[in-house]
């Protein structure tokens, strides 16, 4: 008691380093959507990248004709082709959004190979390349996700150093619950070979995870404003759904919206809003609740189908990384050199495209969109629906 008395007494110490009182408009982080002028971006990286070990949510993550690869490669580097030329890609995307006037940010370089251990599992890492599918801003928070891979489970050592900084200067800063990526987060009867099945699971809403503890990946959240739009998918689950909407409070509507695939994770190349009153909508996983959008008199965009070839690998994603854009403002769009077809459909629609070639970078499995984290873009919280 005497001690506690003291204390109430006592003057206060040196002030506190970290306190800032900022308004929210001088915050670094500030980012509500997906369409409005884009001033600051974290840009992945191919450094350092290890191509994941042949492990349940991998594979139910990835098509059979790249199984071969994951167990000839799991644990390594990706190859050396790839490593090179997506790296230079990559750089030359950060040159164009400079020009562009954008500041670029990069994540650590790490060595993704070594090998970390907890008490319920040991892997290798992945990579700092897709910061979309990691972090999280809505406002001026940054949300740093609870992967659900177990190779992604030490990801945030490469944003740590970025995050602090923007934390200093003044962000919001939270991290989803620590997952512990135990073996009951993982269904291993869950059926990956046969596809009409996998559907129909999918439909049920069953994925190969479980709702054992909360996870999500970042880039399963499309944000517009007051609406925020989510999907259950192979790594984010209603846990982690429920987690992020409590997370967000009153000022967000976070909606669930289901779609026709066999395989969900991360839905920016099956469904994104780019502007106000128009969604770009996959054809081929047509959306449950579209409607919604209808309703509000959006126009909803059907993307032109992708043309890269057959045989360029794309060892973690579909051919969809054509819709996977990332908008500069509603009337500019960064867009795959090669993708012509969707390219004349942004024109349609007044949109300008800035051409950029990132096919190797592709192959890691991302598109502009995956391979950045808007950090700040002009505007503020509004409705749009
Ligand atoms: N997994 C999805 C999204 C990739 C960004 C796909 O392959 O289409």
């Amino acid at each position: 008691e005497a001690t506690l008395e003291w204390s109430a007494q006592a003057p206060p110490s040196k002030p506190n380093p970290f306190h800032l009182d900022l308004s929210p408009k001088d915050c670094p982080v500030s980012s509500y959507n997906e369409w409005d002028p884009l001033k600051e971006v974290i840009v992945g990286r191919v450094e350092g990248a290890c191509v994941p070990e042949f492990t349940i949510e991998v594979k139910a993550n990835s098509y059979e004709k790249n199984w071969p690869f994951f167990k000839e490669y799991g644990g390594k580097p990706f190859p050396k082709e790839f490593m090179k030329k997506g790296k230079e890609e990559i750089e030359e995307f950060c040159r164009v959004l400079t020009a562009e006037g954008v500041t670029v940010r990069r994540p650590e370089i790490l060595d993704f190979s070594e090998v970390y251990k907890t008490p319920d599992f040991s892997s290798r890492g992945l990579y700092a390349a897709m910061p979309r599918d990691y972090l999280l801003v809505v406002g001026n928070q940054l949300i740093e996700a609870p992967m659900a891979w177990r190779s992604r489970y030490m990801e945030h050592r490469a944003y740590r150093p970025l995050i602090k900084e923007y934390f200093l200067k003044g962000a919001k800063w939270c991290a989803g619950p620590k997952p512990l990526l135990s073996n009951e987060l993982y269904d291993y009867d869950y059926p990956i070979q046969n596809v009409a099945q996998r559907h129909e699971l999918a439909f049920e809403g069953k994925f190969v995870t479980t709702e054992f503890e909360p996870t999500f990946d970042a880039a399963d959240f499309i944000r517009c404003g007051r609406d925020i739009f989510a999907q259950r998918s192979q790594v984010t689950n209603y846990f982690g759904i429920e987690w992020m909407r409590r997370q967000l409070g009153s000022d967000y509507n976070l909606h669930i919206l289901t779609f026709k695939d066999p395989n969900p994770m991360h839905i920016d190349a099956t469904f994104n809003t780019i502007a106000p009153g128009i969604v770009l909508a996959n054809p081929d996983r047509p959306c449950g609740q579209i409607e919604l959008f209808k309703k509000a008199g959006w126009k909803v965009v059907h993307p032109p189908k992708p043309v890269i070839s057959d045989s360029h690998p794309l060892w973690l994603s579909s051919k969809w990384l054509s819709m996977n854009v990332l908008m500069l403002s509603p009337t500019r769009v960064v867009v795959e050199k090669d993708e012509i077809p969707i390219q004349k459909m942004f024109e349609s629609l007044g949109i300008e495209c800035i051409k950029v070639n990132i096919r190797h970078a592709n192959s890691f499995g991302g598109g502009f969109h995956c391979w950045t984290t808007d950090v700040r873009r002009e505007g503020t919280l509004q409705s749009y629906l």
